[in-house]
């Protein structure tokens, strides 16, 4: 590289995963990190607002940082907000990534990290999305309506429960015999292919100055985030 050239920082974009109990889309995540699939990205802190969750044990067998937040300690609220946004910003998270976190987000993290927080729900959102509709509800819902379809989708994550800006879907057929339980399984495996590659696709359009080589007058196009496909 030549001395007219100025290297914006290439740091990785640094992603604070919140979750409270399984935490397979955060592992699915993290082995697209490990896999060198989502290679500009890192997680620097997984939070669970929950002790003793399979998500946080298996963030700290990979060394990850690990933070258990229970609401149990805080007075209201706004103060555990508070003290979640300054996790984040402590551990100077870029990008937010709830991934089965049962809190509603408050106004400290929402003001803190507008517009760079992102999450998964297992519907075509709108459908069947908002308060309580959370896990088999969502399926059980869908099977009662006799629909045809359903899927998941990632999206921006506002005081809107669910209402967030849509960044991408993955819809599947509901077969005639589906249970709960079968439609549940097809579609957390959708949603471990959409998040990491959705999540790669918003780091780019989101943090572009972060992918940018400038020449003297010209700048490149953003280097790609991948070296392998995650289709
Ligand atoms: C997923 O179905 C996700 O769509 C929803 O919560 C569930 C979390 O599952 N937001 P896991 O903890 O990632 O396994």
């Amino acid at each position: 590289m030549s001395s007219e050239q100025i290297t914006h920082s290439l740091d990785n974009i640094r992603l604070g995963v919140l979750l409270s109990g399984r935490g397979s889309n955060f592992v699915a995540i993290q082995q697209a990190i490990e896999n060198r699939q989502l290679n500009r990205a890192e997680v620097v802190v997984v939070i669970s607002n929950h002790a003793d969750t399979a998500g946080l044990a298996w963030a700290k067998s990979r060394g990850l940082n690990t933070v258990t937040l229970e609401k149990a300690g805080f007075e209201n609220r706004n103060a555990f907000d508070e003290a979640l946004a300054e996790i984040l910003q402590a551990y100077q998270v870029d990008l937010v990534i709830l991934a089965g976190y049962d809190r509603i987000l408050g106004a400290a993290v929402l003001s803190a990290y507008s517009g760079r927080i992102l999450n998964i729900h297992p519907s075509l959102l709108p459908a069947y999305g908002g308060k309580g509709m959370v896990g088999h509800k969502v399926h059980q819902a869908v099977l009662e309506n006799g629909e045809t379809e359903s899927g998941c989708t990632v999206h921006l994550v506002t005081e809107l429960i669910d209402g967030g800006t849509v960044l991408g879907q993955t819809r599947i057929s509901v077969q005639p015999d589906d249970t709960i339980e079968s439609l549940a399984a097809r579609v957390l495996a959708e949603e471990h292919r959409l998040y990491p590659r959705l999540i790669g696709e918003f780091i780019l359009q989101a943090f572009p100055h972060k992918f940018t080589i400038e020449n003297k007058g010209s700048t490149h196009e953003p280097e790609t985030l991948s070296d392998k496909s995650l289709a």
